[in-house]
């Protein structure tokens, strides 16, 4: 008597649940799917020009898709990939990105001596570059993407923060590329 109770009551949430429309958080993850087609199933990005999003700061990751869905930071991918949400679902696929683990480094390279110039950075992006409130991780980020989105700052292409446009114009091309190597190399 009691197990076909508990059988009913079983089955009948079942058929609920299967009635339910799926939960907005379900609907993120399966939409989010196109997203490890670049930026990799496990967090390992599938090239060197794309970024790691895994275990990136929540609000600095809806920042960037905020940026490539209106424009303010130009990508041709991104700012289609953006467009398919809404700014609100955007925020929950920051927040879903956030909550996953940083990849492990695929070789773990030796950084070496930070460069002097690096220093001035860790006001913002932490004096480990693990990133924090103020500015994105940086530590273990590609050389080439790292490179490319620090000349990117410096001449004029990326434009989405007041700050970061000034303090790569101020460096040299060589201390850029240190930089790179030493931060792809933590
Ligand atoms: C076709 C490949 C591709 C797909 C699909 C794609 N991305 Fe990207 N994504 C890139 C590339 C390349 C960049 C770097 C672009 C740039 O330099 O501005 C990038 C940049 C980003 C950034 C900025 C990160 C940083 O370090 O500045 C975020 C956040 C991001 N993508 C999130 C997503 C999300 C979320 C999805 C799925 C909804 C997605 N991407 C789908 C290729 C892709
Ligand atoms: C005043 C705070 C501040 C300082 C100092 C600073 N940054 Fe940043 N940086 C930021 C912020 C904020 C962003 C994110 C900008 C955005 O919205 O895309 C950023 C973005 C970046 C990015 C792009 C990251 C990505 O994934 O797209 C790189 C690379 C970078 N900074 C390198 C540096 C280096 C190297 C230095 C030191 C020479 C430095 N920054 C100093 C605040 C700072």
């Amino acid at each position: 008597m009691l197990k076909s109770l508990a059988a009913g009551v079983f089955g009948a949430l079942i058929v609920s649940a299967a009635a339910m429309p799926a939960s907005a958080a379900d609907d993120i993850e399966s939409r989010v799917q196109v997203c490890a087609g670049c930026h990799g199933q496990n967090g390992v990005p599938i090239n060197s020009a794309t970024p790691i999003i895994w275990g990136q700061q929540a609000n600095w990751l809806y920042k960037e898709l905020h940026d490539y869905h209106s424009g303010d930071r130009a990508n041709p991918f991104m700012a289609s990939v953006a467009k398919m949400f809404t700014l609100p679902e955007l925020r929950e696929v920051a927040n879903y990105f956030a909550a996953k683990p940083w990849p492990a480094p695929e070789h773990a390279g030796d950084p070496g001596a930070a460069p002097k110039s690096a220093e001035m950075c860790k006001a913002c992006h932490q004096p480990n570059f693990q990133g924090g409130a103020p500015a994105p991780r940086l530590a273990g980020l590609s050389y080439d993407y790292l490179l490319t989105s620090m000349n990117a700052f410096a001449d004029g292409r990326r434009t989405n923060n007041l700050d970061m446009p000034g303090f790569m114009k101020a460096l040299s091309e060589a201390d850029r590329d240190a930089i790179a190597h030493y931060l792809s190399a933590l």
